[in-house]
């Protein structure tokens, strides 16, 4: 699956996107997305490894988000669909140094498209807990539905989470159809 936006290729991740992977989890809020923590590079080519099988086997759910200049890998983009309830929730990340120039929102807004497009689905939805984020979900269209108290607990933190949300008939609404 490949989608492209003006700025970004978003497409399944490659063997040669680890060194770009490495850089962007020098951000702590990329790192701590993922749970063990890649801060070597053999832990990173695993991590692609596990992904390029799961696309063997039909399953594409995290997807490389590149600039369509370069092919650098920029960022990355999980959907996971729950397909009895025609749902998915996504998932994002931009590396620091390419943040504020639209690119999230750009990779998010043809998420949604696919979504409602090509896989059917009713419901997109978003969990953010930083003002960036939040920001982001607005500007592609999402609604704010609520706060889930302490949704996260690690250790001895635990934080709230902001529920976001697209409905198919808000998409179809606001794209005159
Ligand atoms: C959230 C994130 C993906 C945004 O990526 P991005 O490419 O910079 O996003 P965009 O450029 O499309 O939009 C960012 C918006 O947030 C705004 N913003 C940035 N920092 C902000 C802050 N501290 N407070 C409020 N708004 C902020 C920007 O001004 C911009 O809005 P604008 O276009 O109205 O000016 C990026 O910051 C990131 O990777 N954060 C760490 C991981 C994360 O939090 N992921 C989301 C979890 S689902």
């Amino acid at each position: 699956m490949v989608l492209e936006t003006k700025n970004l290729i978003i497409r399944q991740f490659e063997k040669t996107d680890d060194a770009d992977l490495l850089e962007a989890m020098e951000c702590p809020l990329v790192h701590q997305m993922y749970s063990n923590g890649f801060t070597a590079i053999d832990k990173v080519q695993g991590y692609i490894q596990l992904l390029l099988q799961e696309y063997q086997s039909g399953k594409v759910r995290t997807l490389a988000v590149a600039e369509k200049s370069s092919n650098k890998l920029i960022g990355s983009i999980t959907l996971d669909v729950l397909e009895f309830f025609a749902r998915a929730e996504i998932s994002y990340w931009i590396n620091k140094s390419y943040r504020n120039m639209g690119y999230a929102t750009e990779a998010v807004k043809a998420i949604i498209a696919y979504c409602f497009d090509a896989l059917s689905l009713n419901r997109v939805q978003a969990l953010t807990s930083n003002p960036a984020s939040e920001r982001v979900l607005k500007k592609s269209g999402m609604i704010y539905e609520g706060t889930l108290r302490q949704y996260f607990k690690f250790g001895d933190t635990s934080w709230d989470v902001k529920m976001y949300a697209i409905l198919k008939e808000d998409y179809s609404s606001a794209k005159g159809s």
